[in-house]
């Protein structure tokens, strides 16, 4: 049986929750102060699942526990301060999630059925955090850049709650992917993932695609329409593109995060619906707030948990990475065994990616219906097979005195060849050598050089 420890000044508070707390299936242990809290905590052969923990204690702040418990311990703040800076920051800083008073009952059975659900989660995503990321991969995201780890660490974290998620990003960042993720590693990965793209949805349609409409609402409803938040029951609703969503309708999905219902089209009654809701834009938001695309309410209320995606630019390594994965996809998908040449990697690594890696995923696709085995620069898009500046070169290289001329020959070749971009042709002719000599010297290194694939 799982254990919780309540903690709360106030004794009639605690009595009247243990009970509850019992009564959904926990082994319950109470404090009334952090003191008693951290005495319970420290006892030997007592594992604390979940503290539940107000936030104002006599003798402190219910947030110091977090630094003092075992990362597997989840904890949830209990607050009679509703201020979406404390949740945001408890949320930062690891708390699972929140409660605030007067608390409402449904809700606490929810967060509790929740912390029985992800309790084996939390052990998956323990694995996929150790051994995979090393390898560069996270669920369905690659990539191991630093940049990508803090985004595996920030989806470890939100995963199992309930929180609302906003992600943000520049196209093609890959947040559909991680919208799918959150989902995937989250209690409600049996229940389903609706994406609705809010900028594809015509304005007058979007209320009914959302809501969903009583038969008879209108001329043409003859009969009801479940909508995506009563279709999504259980699971996640991924709103794609949320600054799209005429304004008007805004606030009603801001009623909806807020109360945990809805009311179709011409009906009467308020339904009930238990969906986690993740939305993303391309755009930034207060950009979007500022030009009254995105209410600023609405904001707040989506951004509990921000999550900002880097682009693929910043990402270092992971663009040869990636670039690999995708082809590996294909090799296998036609049987083939194509492979990039250095130069075709060191133009990827120098360019922008300004569609990011979905660019780098159609630009894969597209050298590798051109080339035969190698994959050369010749077959990737003018924007990226970028000649080398014209401008003498600035990199120096430095050798020890002492070093055979063999190894200093070999560090010029490929210096030379770096800075012009792979292009042979111009390295062999500002090296003095015939193109011949450098396809046999690459040769010799190691690198399977053949001539370019033709276009
Ligand atoms: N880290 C990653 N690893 C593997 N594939 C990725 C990764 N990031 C993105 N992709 C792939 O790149 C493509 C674009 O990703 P996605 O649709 O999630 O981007 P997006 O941020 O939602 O873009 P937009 O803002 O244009 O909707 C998809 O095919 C996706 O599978
Ligand atoms: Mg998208």
């Amino acid at each position: 049986m799982p254990h919780a420890l309540l903690i709360d000044d106030d004794p009639t508070v605690l009595a009247a929750f243990a009970e509850l707390i019992a009564h959904e299936g926990f082994e319950t242990s109470t404090a009334g102060t952090l003191a008693d809290a951290r005495a319970l905590i420290s006892k030997e052969n007592v594992i604390i699942d979940v503290i539940l923990c107000d936030l104002f204690l006599p003798d402190g702040n219910g947030m110091d526990l977090l630094k003092e418990v075992q990362r597997s311990t989840q904890v949830i703040l209990i607050t009679g301060h509703a201020s979406i800076d404390t949740a945001v920051e408890a949320l930062r800083m690891g708390v699972s999630d929140y409660l605030t008073k007067p608390i409402d009952i449904a809700r606490l059975k929810a967060v509790l059925a929740n912390i029985l659900r992800t309790q084996h989660l939390h052990a998956e995503i323990g694995n996929l955090r150790g051994e995979l990321r090393k390898l560069g991969v996270f669920g369905p995201l690659i990539g191991a850049s630093p940049a990508m780890q803090t985004v595996y660490d920030m989806i470890s974290r939100v995963a199992p709650t309930d929180a609302t998620v906003l992600l943000t990003g520049e196209s093609g960042t890959g947040k559909e992917l991680v919208a799918q993720a959150l989902h995937d590693l989250s209690g409600r990965s049996q229940a389903p993932f609706l994406p609705l793209n809010c900028g594809a949805v015509s304005p007058s349609l979007i209320e009914t695609e959302l809501f969903g409409h009583e038969r008879g609402s209108f001329t043409g409803a003859d009969r009801l329409h479940k909508g995506y938040f009563e279709r999504a029951s259980g699971g996640t609703l991924f709103l794609d593109e949320i600054t799209e969503m005429p304004f008007e309708l805004q606030v009603k999905l801001l009623r909806v995060l807020e109360t945990g219902v809805i009311m179709r089209i011409g009906g009467e009654k308020p339904v009930p619906v238990d969906v986690r809701v993740i939305a993303a834009t391309n755009r930034r938001p207060e950009e979007a707030v500022a030009e009254g695309k995105l209410r600023e309410d609405l904001l707040y209320r989506l951004r509990v948990f921000p999550l900002q995606l880097p682009p693929l630019r910043e990402r270092g390594e992971d663009i040869e990475r990636l670039a690999v994965h995708f082809l590996q996809l294909l090799n296998q998908e036609h049987g083939t065994k194509k492979s990039f040449t250095r130069a075709t990697m060191q133009r990827f690594r120098a360019h922008n990616w300004p569609g990011n890696v979905r660019e780098l995923k159609n630009l894969v696709h597209r050298a590798f219906i051109l080339s035969d085995e190698e994959i050369e620069p010749t077959c990737l898009p003018s924007q990226v097979d970028v000649k080398a500046s014209e401008e003498p070169s600035q990199m120096r290289l430095y050798f020890t005195v002492g070093i055979p001329l063999a190894e200093a020959d070999r560090r010029l070749i490929l210096a030379t060849l770096d800075e012009y971009g792979g292009d042979k042709r111009k390295a062999a002719a500002v090296l003095g050598i015939s193109l011949k000599t450098l396809y046999n010297r690459l040769n010799e290194y190691g690198f399977e050089e053949k001539s370019p694939c033709p276009v």
